[in-house]
């Protein structure tokens, strides 16, 4: 195949899933909602290294923003996307229009029903509903061998996953490793919209999480005393107010054990505000780290 494709139509993609197949290559697809960045980049890195065709799906998903507000406001830059695609040696650009993802009258979910509950499920009512949903529809139209997801997305990753195996999908899901900045905060399309005041404070997240993993090689194991020193860390940001800082199994997500026994997902949200001179918007920044992982 020579040049990237941009494809609309579930129809022509399926079509040339089926050729793809038939020609027995394999195909891997990087899901994203544009605002392509270099994390999207080291998906599609990953992907390269699994597959033979390397498709992207650029679709801003109404259904998984809990908020209108955040839905108008996504950063939306197609042109520039398909640049970066192009620029990554991309094969193929999947970008739905939303009434074929959504047929008017659409009444069909895909919910994880557990999963989806704790953490960014308990704050963003029918988020996860949105998230599994659209990815199934992904997947049929696309019908790769892999799936590619960023870590930086715990409980969506682990949602996927989960989904897959409960709906035998029959595609590998692959998590890749958060990309971080040189300073260490993870890339996000929203760390854009962060005041210069703001932007430097959202360290304390990956501080935050230093901080616990320097705790547990130490010894700790105390989620009460973990947990108390990566809200003592956050708190030194004046900007910054936790979501959620919590411990939990980094599989069926539930809450760890008091004392700490094997892996446990340190995940946190935090909210900062524009900077003091109005600089900024309001901006949720997620990030996490595995503790006594493998
Ligand atoms: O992670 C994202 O960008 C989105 O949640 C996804 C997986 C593309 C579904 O819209």
């Amino acid at each position: 195949m020579s040049g990237m494709q941009i494809i609309r139509s579930r129809g022509e993609l399926q079509a040339l899933a089926d050729a793809e197949r038939g020609a027995g290559r394999r195909i891997a697809l990087v899901p994203t909602m544009g605002a392509i960045h270099t994390g999207h980049l080291a998906l599609v890195e990953e992907a390269r290294r699994r597959a033979d065709r390397v498709w992207v799906s650029i679709f801003v998903n109404p259904t998984q923003f809990d908020d209108p507000a955040d839905y108008d406001g996504y950063p939306r830059s197609f042109e520039g996307d398909l640049r970066a695609c192009r620029e990554a040696g991309v094969d193929v650009v999947y970008a739905p229009r939303p009434e074929e993802l959504y047929p008017p009258g659409a009444q069909t979910w895909v919910e994880v029903s557990e999963l989806s509950k704790p953490l960014c499920g308990a704050a963003r009512e029918g988020h996860f509903r949105g998230v599994t949903t659209v990815v199934s529809k992904l997947l049929l139209a696309a019908k790769p061998h892999v799936a590619v997801f960023g870590e930086k997305d715990f409980q969506q990753l682990a949602l996927i996953r989960r989904m897959a195996r409960d709906l035998g999908f029959d595609v590998e899901i692959v998590g890749a490793p958060t990309v971080r900045e040189a300073d260490g905060l993870a890339r996000s399309s929203r760390n854009l919209r962060l005041g210069p005041q703001a932007r430097k404070q959202a360290l304390a997240l990956v501080r935050a999480l230093d901080g616990a993993g320097q705790a547990v090689a130490a010894g700790e194991r105390d989620t009460v005393k973990l947990l108390a020193g990566v809200r003592g860390e956050i708190a030194k940001a004046s900007l910054a107010e936790i979501d959620y800082a919590e411990l939990r199994d980094p599989e069926s997500l539930e809450p760890s054990p008091a004392t700490l026994a094997g892996p446990a997902l340190l995940a946190l949200a935090v909210r900062f505000s524009p900077d003091p001179d109005g600089r900024g918007a309001e901006v949720r920044l997620i990030d996490n780290r595995v503790l006594l992982g493998l």
